[in-house]
């Protein structure tokens, strides 16, 4: 597939001789995105024993593992539009992408925000406690809001999978529909899951009061 690709795409309007992703991989970088989201999410709830700037770190690391899966997903898909063998397909039209391109946005305003508000700060960490601590719940409300949104920009790249891959078929059920539905289900299931342990207060971290304590 790939040394096929290199030579029909050799004179692609990208430049020279850039290999194309395959977009067919796309899917495996989306869940590689969800599962990194997800543990990093997680952690504050997993690692309750351990000392917090060390679940922050995992937390940052966690969430900056799912940055090459959205930045390789979103090449492939601007690769097999544009390089699409039978024409350019339009970019950025469908609701799946105004949802994608939200969704990145602010992934990337989190990470950004979070790594400077609760990292980097951390070198004044007296006079920034306030700060940092008054900026956890806009944090965390935001936080859930971009991996629901994940969640749904995925489901509804799954419909428009099923939609223009199966067409007419689709109603049918035939074995690749099922596929597509049971992913589609496992994900709202995780998101429900997600959303259960991050909500239920019995399992919420109960050392806030460590931000001043232990300086982290
Ligand atoms: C796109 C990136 C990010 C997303 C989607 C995100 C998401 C979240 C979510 C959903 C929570 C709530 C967890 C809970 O209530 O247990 C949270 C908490 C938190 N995050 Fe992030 N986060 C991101 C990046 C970061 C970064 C880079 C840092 C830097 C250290 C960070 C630091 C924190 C802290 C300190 C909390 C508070 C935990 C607590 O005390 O309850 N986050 N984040």
């Amino acid at each position: 597939m790939f040394p096929a690709q290199i030579v029909s795409n050799a004179s692609g309007r990208w430049g020279s001789y850039r290999v194309p992703l395959p977009v067919e991989d796309r899917p495996r970088w989306q869940k590689g995105e969800i599962v990194g989201t997800s543990i990093a999410i997680l952690l504050y709830r997993v690692c309750r024993c351990c000392r917090r700037i060390y679940v922050k770190l995992f937390h940052t690391i966690f969430h900056a593992l799912a940055i090459p899966c959205i930045v390789v997903g979103f090449i492939a898909v601007l690769d097999s539009h544009n390089l699409n063998p039978g024409g350019a397909i339009p970019n950025f039209y469908s609701l799946h992408s105004w949802m994608g391109l939200v969704t990145m946005g602010l992934f990337a305003l989190q990470f950004v925000v979070g790594f400077f508000s609760f990292l980097i700060l951390l070198c004044c960490e007296g006079a920034t406690a306030a700060f940092r601590a008054s900026l956890v719940p806009i944090h965390a409300t935001f936080g859930i809001t971009t991996f629901m949104l994940a969640v749904a920009t995925c489901l509804t790249g799954l419909t428009e999978k099923a939609i223009f891959g199966l067409g007419k078929k689709y109603s049918s059920l035939p074995e690749e529909a099922l596929i597509l539905n049971a992913l589609a289900m496992v994900l709202t299931a995780g998101a429900i899951v997600v959303a259960y342990i991050i909500m239920k207060d019995d399992f919420k971290y109960r050392g806030h009061i460590l931000i001043t304590a232990q300086g982290d």
